[in-house]
């Protein structure tokens, strides 16, 4: 032959075959890794569509039942819950009302599935008040950190009372997690998890979320979400809320984070916490988008996506697509 040398060592004999592919695969990807997050719209008698999130429905407190029990056959371990009330007002008291939309659906799950599903409920006030914020503003229009924690103290009680397994602190004030654990423990909920929104950035990407419920928000949340260009400030908010009592900590979008998804990763197992990821509603609706003008292959963009986020680090993927891919992967 030539001058050439020939290879020694040959990388692709490992990947000749799927079997020998699938035997040295690193990252895995179960239906039991998978969170399902859902809308349930006050008032609806049916799924209303949201535009923006194809094949993504506000569901009326029946079709959210049906999907939960849907939820459990595929596999799926966790539903997110976030709530679609008919009335806000400036300090969101649909969310600690007991016969609020969010508390009414939590209980709703709780009955129809029990413990087969880990039922997690947003606790926020975005989709509560008026103004769109995720807290209760101040005489000058400011959100008003510590006046939010005592909300948000309440919103954990009425979660826990409703059934909720696991409540998803998710407006990034500070204090938050210490706040929720106390009062949980003071009202004998020990055993409510809290999973915390540690890492979670201001993003475009939110885009659709806005529609899917029915968003009041002018502006944005740049004064209390984190910086796109900042990965240092996610160390410390996972420590913060570590130490504050988390029990799963999350990163928050995940695509365009997976850099800070791999950081937190390695520090939670550090720290002995499992680690969630949000593949969040615009990551969804790109997919979707790209993949009904024939762009790309549906099926393995989705799933590249999902098992992209798992090996950057994700032990839990919150994710739209969640019962349909568990159905691919069993
Ligand atoms: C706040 C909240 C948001 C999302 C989940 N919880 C919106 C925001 O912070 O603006 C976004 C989820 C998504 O985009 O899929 N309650």
């Amino acid at each position: 032959m030539s001058d050439f040398e020939r290879p020694v060592v040959r990388p692709r004999r490992l990947r000749r075959t799927p079997a020998l592919r699938e035997l040295v695969a690193e990252t895995t990807l179960r239906p039991g890794q998978l969170v399902l997050p859902a809308f349930v719209r006050e008032g609806a008698s049916e799924p209303v569509p949201i535009s923006s999130m194809p094949g993504v429905v506000q569901h009326s407190r029946d079709s959210l039942r049906r999907a939960a029990v849907e939820a459990v056959e595929a596999g799926v371990r966790g539903l997110m819950l976030f709530g679609v009330p008919t009335t806000k007002d400036a300090v969101g008291s649909g969310a600690t009302d007991p016969d609020g939309i969010l508390n009414l659906a939590i209980a709703d799950v709780a009955a129809e599935v029990g413990d087969d599903l880990v039922v997690m409920s947003d606790l926020c006030l975005d989709e509560f008040t008026d103004h769109g914020h995720c807290g209760v503003l101040d005489e000058r229009g400011h959100i008003d950190n510590d006046a939010t924690l005592q909300r948000y103290a309440d919103m954990a009680l009425a979660q826990a009372e409703a059934g909720a397994a696991v409540v998803g602190p998710s407006g990034m004030m500070d204090g938050q997690v210490a706040v929720i654990r106390e009062a949980l423990d003071a009202a004998g909920h020990l055993d409510t998890a809290i999973l915390a929104y540690s890492a979670k950035y201001a993003s475009a990407f939110y885009g659709p979320f806005r529609e899917a419920v029915d968003s009041a928000l002018q502006g944005d949340r740049r004064t209390y979400q984190q910086d796109a260009r900042n990965a240092r400030e996610s160390v410390r908010e996972v420590l913060l809320d570590i130490d504050e009592g988390a029990d799963i900590v999350m990163v928050k979008p995940a695509l365009a984070y997976l850099d800070v998804l791999r950081r937190i990763a390695d520090l939670a197992a550090e720290q002995g916490v499992p680690v969630a990821a949000y593949n969040i509603s615009g990551e969804y609706s790109m997919v979707e988008a790209a993949a009904a003008q024939g762009w790309i292959e549906r099926e393995p963009a989705i799933l590249e996506t999902l098992t992209a986020i798992r090996r950057a680090g994700a032990d839990v993927i919150l994710t739209y697509w969640a019962v349909e891919a568990a159905r691919w992967l069993r």
